[in-house]
């Protein structure tokens, strides 16, 4: 059977490892980056006689090319059976407000995979996989003041805080699928030594490849729905993640904060909440 696979953040990094191995297995691998598409030009050369790749750009940062990827997305293919959500930045240097009124790396981790997996839900056939991270554990959300991030600002806290974001949601859309025959997954690729952990912190790490594989190996299980994986080991997430009232209040949330009219509205309490 055809195998349509959209891959997020596939111009650098894990993604591009990712893509890389995905294109011996796809039909159509449908590949999102920030980067030109010079970036996958390895993966193009890569792809088996008579598939398809189909590269399109779009920055998280502005959540109108969130709809327009989605947009575009949809018109090259009408069915998906893995989507891999793995774009993400860093925690920016110092708070950051993007225009929609939302903390940068909250938006761009978070809300923007949440807001494509919406719009692409009733294609997807097979499997959504949210590639999160193990920082996830040590954050904990204020759903009175979500979108601002953290209370205390550093930059890991502004990422940590982004992924218990994406588990939660991850937790609450297995919860709420379309069909049973979906699932719907978060994992930890690995500690990955890319300009994303550099960019944070001073540690090495193992080779996107290394990250890769665990994502092609999550990516093939079945039956799962909801899981967390430490790379290839089911874990319990944080436990805010499976707390329904947590879940139903950030899917709530979620829903205002990526509607189209609300993106520009600039919402009561913003100064307050921020950082002296
Ligand atoms: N590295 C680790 O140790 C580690 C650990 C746990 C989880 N993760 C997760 O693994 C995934 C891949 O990370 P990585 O380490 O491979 O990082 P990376 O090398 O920095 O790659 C991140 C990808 O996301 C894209 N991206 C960045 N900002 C974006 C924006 N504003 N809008 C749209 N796309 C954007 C990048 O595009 P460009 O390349 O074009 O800039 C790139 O394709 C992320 O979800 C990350 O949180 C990584």
């Amino acid at each position: 059977m055809p195998e349509t696979i959209v891959l997020t953040g596939a111009s650098s990094g894990i993604g591009r490892a990712t893509a890389l191995i995905l294109a011996g297995q796809a039909d159509h691998l449908v590949l999102h980056g920030l980067g030109p598409e010079s970036s996958v030009g390895a993966v193009r050369a890569a792809m088996r006689p008579g598939t398809t790749l189909t590269y399109l750009r779009a920055d998280y940062e502005d959540l109108s090319e969130v709809d327009r990827l989605a947009a575009e997305i949809r018109a090259v293919t009408g069915s998906i059976d893995l989507l891999i959500n793995n774009a993400a930045r860093p925690g920016a240097p110092a708070r950051t407000i993007t225009a929609a009124g939302n903390e940068v790396t909250f938006q761009v981790n978070y809300l923007a995979p949440a807001l494509l997996t919406t719009r692409l839900l009733d294609l997807v056939a097979g499997r959504v996989v949210n590639v999160a991270s193990a920082t996830h554990f040590s954050a904990s959300l204020d759903l009175d003041d979500v979108e601002h991030g953290p209370h205390r600002y550093s930059p890991s806290a502004a990422y940590a805080y982004s992924k218990l974001a994406l588990v939660t949601y991850t937790c609450w859309l297995a919860a709420h699928r379309p069909s049973p025959s979906i699932d719907v997954v978060s994992m930890h690729p690995g500690v990955i030594a890319t300009g994303l952990l550099h960019a944070m912190f001073s540690i090495t790490g193992d080779s996107p490849e290394h990250a890769a594989g665990n994502i092609r190996y999550v990516a093939s299980l079945r039956d799962d729905n909801g899981t967390y994986y430490d790379e290839r080991d089911p874990q319990a997430p944080n436990t805010q993640a499976t707390d329904p009232l947590v879940q139903d209040r950030l899917h709530e949330l979620t829903t205002v904060l990526t509607r189209g009219d609300a993106r520009h509205v600039a919402r009561p309490g913003v100064a307050s909440k921020l950082d002296p």
